[in-house]
């Protein structure tokens, strides 16, 4: 009995690891946000397919605080000489040409009181993927991790960085 009651166990934990291990893979178990993007941009066809690199985009991630979303130019770059035409990319070439900014929605931020920088991250030697997950596959905004004070502190124990208040806190 105990022994099957182990093996019953065994593929429990299996069977729930596996699930979060999609919903990770995924983004999130949460995907709402996505109805709230202007445009249905999706990293999959861009940094996957395409392989266009992070940086390509997020030109502030290894220099400044805030890794900063492209402006419409950037897109265009490409967009300006692609034919084919999709109702998405007619919402971008209307932006475009009205002037206009793309309202993005930011879906994750740190409040105020918190202090990180991409760059010292990075220094480090850590990737994208081990904070934003595997990006390249998602269709929608990325949300692999929720950014909760725990998931900071479980990182930096592993990897012997600081755990004083004042090393994330003003
Ligand atoms: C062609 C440009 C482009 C490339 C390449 C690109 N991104 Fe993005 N990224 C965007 C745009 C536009 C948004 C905002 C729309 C959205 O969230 O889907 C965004 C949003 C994000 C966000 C979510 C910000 C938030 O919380 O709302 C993360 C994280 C991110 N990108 C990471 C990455 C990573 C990691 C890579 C490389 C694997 C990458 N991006 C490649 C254009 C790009
Ligand atoms: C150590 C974890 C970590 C790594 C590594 C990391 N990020 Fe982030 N990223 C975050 C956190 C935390 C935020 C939220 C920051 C905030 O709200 O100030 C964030 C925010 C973002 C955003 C939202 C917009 C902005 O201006 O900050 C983008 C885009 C982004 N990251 C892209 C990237 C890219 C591209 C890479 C790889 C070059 C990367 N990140 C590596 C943790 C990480
Ligand atoms: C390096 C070149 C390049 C850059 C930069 C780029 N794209 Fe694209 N994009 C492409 C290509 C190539 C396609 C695929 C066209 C096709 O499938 O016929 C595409 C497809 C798309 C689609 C259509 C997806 C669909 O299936 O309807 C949208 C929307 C889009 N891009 C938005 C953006 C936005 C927004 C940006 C800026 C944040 C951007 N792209 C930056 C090259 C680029
Ligand atoms: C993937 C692992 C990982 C995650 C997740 C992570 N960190 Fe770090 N962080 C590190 C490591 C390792 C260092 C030490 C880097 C060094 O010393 O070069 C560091 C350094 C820092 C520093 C600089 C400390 C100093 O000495 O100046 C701050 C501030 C910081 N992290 C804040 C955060 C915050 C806030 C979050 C969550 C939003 C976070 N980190 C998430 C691994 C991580
Ligand atoms: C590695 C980074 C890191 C360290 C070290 C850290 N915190 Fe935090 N803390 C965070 C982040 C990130 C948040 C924001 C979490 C969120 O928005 O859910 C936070 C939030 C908080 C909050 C607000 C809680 C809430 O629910 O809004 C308090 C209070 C707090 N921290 C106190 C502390 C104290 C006290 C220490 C030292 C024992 C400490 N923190 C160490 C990253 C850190």
């Amino acid at each position: 009995m105990r022994k099957w009651a182990g093996t019953l166990l065994a593929l429990w934990v299996i069977a729930v690891a596996l699930i979060v291990g999609f919903f990770y893979s995924q983004g999130s178990a949460d995907l709402r946000g996505q109805d709230r993007q202007p445009i249905a941009f999706s990293h999959q066809r861009h940094a996957g397919e395409l392989q266009i690199n992070c940086l390509f985009c997020h030109r502030g991630a290894d220099i400044s605080p805030a890794a900063s979303i492209p402006p419409v130019y950037v897109c265009m770059m490409c967009h300006r000489s692609l034919k084919a035409q999709t109702p998405e990319t007619q919402k971008l070439l209307t932006y475009w040409n009205n002037k206009e900014p793309i309202p993005w929605v930011r879906l994750q931020r740190l409040p105020e009181f918190v202090r990180f920088t991409h760059q010292m991250h990075l220094n480090a030697g850590f990737k994208c993927t081990d904070c934003h997950g595997q990006v390249a596959q998602m269709t929608s905004t990325p949300r692999a991790a929720t950014f909760e004070m725990g998931w900071c502190i479980r990182c930096h124990q592993r990897n012997g960085a600081s755990k004083d208040c004042f090393t994330c806190h003003y």
